[in-house]
Formats: structure tokens, sequence, C-alpha cells
């Protein structure tokens, strides 16, 4: 049976992965489930839960709680890597601080998602580090953000097996599938996390995505960005639909209005909703998950990861929409580069689907662009070599600007000094 370790368990979101492995305990055969945190209160809060779920579902489960990160990686098959260094209170910063300068504040993209990077990166990598004297042979499949560029630096900086996740390419189809009223489409997803592209749709030789570029069908709404749409103009001159993380990019005076306007940060709201459902979880009447947990962007995240942890388990073969490393798929991105794409999953991990011919020159060079930032990203969180930092935020089209990227730099820095050993 399969050991499955969880480090972060005392997010509030791990009740929804709980509910992915109730629902296909049939075919994992989960014999221990630990559950990782350093915080004692939440992961009790959020752990007894987890064990009442398990219990009413009558799963043979043994679930263990630790605290210690060497206990739970041992042995382990799967390691789920949901992790937020400095928790809700360090995001906010990085969603409050680039203010200040100009900037959009949001916990993945610009600068803020730099900084969660320098902050994640370091204790990643250490994961890793402890997989590969613990449990060599274990998947990392890892949610932390930024998803991306997390990915980016274990790839790269490790050899263990790791694939990088999101939900918003589980979103993104279902809502193409939904709105096009399509069963089984064959959908082209191009990107980078948080920066992709549904580039073709296609169903029984039939070409849907001209159909959905003129009804200028956007992506999906998602529950943590203000939504405003994207509009058919833009979504005709992209030639693609993108998904909602691109109105930061596309409407970036627009989004930092709406940002700066906001009463609470994002991450502030999500303080308050947090304190709200450990309440309601602390209840021991409660065998299930919330309603309320639906108000977090995370949807349909278990279904995402423990479909994934199925498909390698069980051999499935099946096409998911991953971040892992590039070797070939896209023609115009580096063998080593993260990318979200889709790819064929089994039990020896997941392998990139080419996309042979690839004309949308505006998506390969905003790609690249992006990708250069990710990788100077990632150059600067292993080195702690501020130049690397300079130069990747010039390059994220978010920032740019030298002396705005300087000043937010030095204070994000000072603010999140306790987690930053690189710098
Ligand atoms: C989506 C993104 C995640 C992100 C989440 C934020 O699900 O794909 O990467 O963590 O939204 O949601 P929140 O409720 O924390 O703002
Ligand atoms: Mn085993
Ligand atoms: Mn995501």
């Amino acid at each position: 049976s399969l050991k499955i370790a969880i480090i972060g368990s005392g997010s509030t979101y791990t009740p929804e992965l709980i509910e992915g492995m109730i629902k296909r305990k049939a075919v994992l055969p989960i014999g221990e489930l630990v559950l990782m945190d350093i915080d004692e209160r939440k992961l009790r809060i959020v752990g007894e839960l987890c064990e009442r779920m398990i219990a009413a579902a009558d799963m043979p489960c043994r679930v263990i709680r630790t605290q210690d990160l060497d206990e739970a990686l041992r042995g382990a098959d799967f390691v789920l890597g949901q992790i937020r260094v400095g928790k809700l209170p360090a995001r906010v910063l990085d969603e409050k601080i680039p203010l200040k300068y100009g900037l959009i504040g949001q916990e993945t993209c610009g600068i803020g998602g730099f900084f969660k990077a320098m902050r994640t990166i370091p204790v990643m990598l250490h994961v890793a580090e402890r997989m590969k004297a613990l449990c060599p042979d274990a998947w990392l499949i890892n949610f932390s953000n930024p998803a991306g560029i997390i990915t980016e630096a274990i790839l790269n900086h490790t050899d263990i097996k790791m694939l990088g996740l999101c939900n918003v390419p589980y979103n993104m189809f279902k809502s193409i599938r939904e709105s096009l009223g399509l069963d089984h489409p064959n959908i082209e997803y191009v990107g980078l996390n948080h920066l992709s592209w549904i580039t073709g749709i296609e169903q029984d030789g039939k070409d849907y995505l001209k159909s959905a570029l003129e009804m200028g069908l956007n992506g999906e709404t998602m529950k943590n960005i203000p939504a405003s749409g994207f509009g058919k103009e833009l979504i005709r001159m992209a030639g693609a639909i993108p998904s909602s993380y691109l109105e930061y990019y596309y409407f970036q005076d627009k989004k930092l209005q709406i940002v700066k306007d906001m009463e609470l940060s994002r991450g502030e709201k999500c303080i308050q909703i947090e304190e709200e459902l450990l309440g309601i979880y602390a209840d021991a009447e409660l065998h299930s998950k919330p309603e309320l947990l639906a108000s977090r962007g995370g949807a349909n995240y278990s279904e995402v990861a423990i479909s994934l942890v199925d498909a390698i388990h069980n051999d499935k073969r099946e096409v998911h929409v991953v971040n892992l490393l590039n070797n070939g798929a896209l023609g115009f991105m580096r063998d080593d580069d993260a990318v979200e794409v889709c790819a064929v999953v089994g039990k020896d991990g997941a392998k990139p689907i080419r996309i042979e011919t690839f004309d949308n020159p505006h998506i390969i060079d905003y790609m690249r662009m992006v990708k250069a930032y990710e990788r100077e990203t990632v150059a600067a969180a292993v080195s702690g070599d501020e130049d690397a930092a300079m130069r990747a935020l010039l390059m994220n089209p978010l920032v740019g600007d030298y002396n705005a990227a300087r000043g937010a730099f030095d204070e994000l820095k000072e603010a999140h000094k306790a987690y930053l050993p690189q710098f």
C-alpha cells in the first residue's frame, strides 16, 4: 500500500485533498497518510478533521500528524507539497508593499510572486534534499506557489522526480467544455504557470477555436482574481484564450487601480476566511469539507492532484496538464525550461506532448520573456545574487522599472528577512 505525505498539512485546503483520496479509495490503496506542518495549532485542527473524514469513509488508512519533516518523508511514495513560507501575513506584505512603488502586488505574479519564490525555493530545495535521502523513488507533486518557478528550481537543481500543479488549466478546460457544450474535446494548452493560453479546441475533426475566439470566450473565472474579463477584441488579437492571470499583464493599469482600491488585500481576506474555516473545522461533529472552502481560489485542486497520483500509481497513461521540463515539447523553448503543458502520465511519470507546429508569435515572445524572468529568479533564489534579482525584475512585464524594482526590492527584503537565508 501507499504512503503519502502532505507537507504543509495545516493548510485549510487539506480537506479538499482528503476528499479526493476518499473519492478514489477503491483505486488508491493508501495505507499511511502523514500530515506534516510546523504550525502546531493548524496541524491539530485541520488534522483532526481529516482523521474524522477518513474514519467516516471507512478507509483502512493510518493517519499520522507530525511536525518532523524527516518522519513524514521516510519511505513515502508520494509527497504533496503545499507550503506557504511565512504564512498569509507574508503574502499580505507581497501584496501591499509593491503598491507604494506603483507596482501590482500579487502573490504569484510580479514582485510579490518574486519574493514568494525567494522564500519558498530554499525550503523546497531542502525538502527535495531530504527526499533524496529518505524516499529517493518518491514523486514530489508540488502546488506550493509560484508553482512554475518552484518547478524550474527543483528540476534544474535536484534530481528527484517532481511535477508542478495548478488548478487553472483544469478549470479552463472545464469552462471550455461547458461553454461550448463539448464532452471530449482535444484542447491545445500552452504556457508557463499563471501565464497560459488555450490555442486549440477540436472535437471529432471539427475546429472550435475560431468560434470560441469570436464569442470572446474567457478561460475561466477564479474566486481569487477580481475579474474584469478580456473582451472580444483582445481575445481575437491574441488568437488564443488567455487564463485569468493574464489580466494582470494585459490590463496592468486597471488591475493596479483595482488592487489599490480593495479595502482588504486578497491575503487579508484569506486570513479572515481561514480563521472562520478553522472555527468550523474544530467542530467535532463535522466529517466533511465545508462549503465555505469554495470561497478560496483553489477550486478543484484535489481533483487535479489526486487524479495525477492515480494516473502515476495505476499507470493510466492519460493526459494531464502539468509543470515539467519542456524537453522538446515546445520547439521555441529550451529543453530545460519548466513549462505548463499537456503530458501523458503513467508509472514512469509525465511525458510532455510535443506540439509540432505552433505559430502564435505573440505567445512565443511572451513566454520567452517571462521565462527569462523566471530563470533569473531561480538564479537569485539559489545564489542570493542581487544583480540577478534586479535582472529578473527588469524582465518581468509587471515590474520593468529599475527605481521601482530597487525600492520595492529593498523594502520587501527587509520585511521578509526572517525567511530569506540567501540574501
Ligand atoms: C488559484 C491559483 C492558485 C492560488 C489560488 C489563490 O487556485 O491557481 O495558484 O494559490 O488561486 O487563491 P486564494 O483563495 O488563496 O486567493
Ligand atoms: Mn512504499
Ligand atoms: Mn495556480
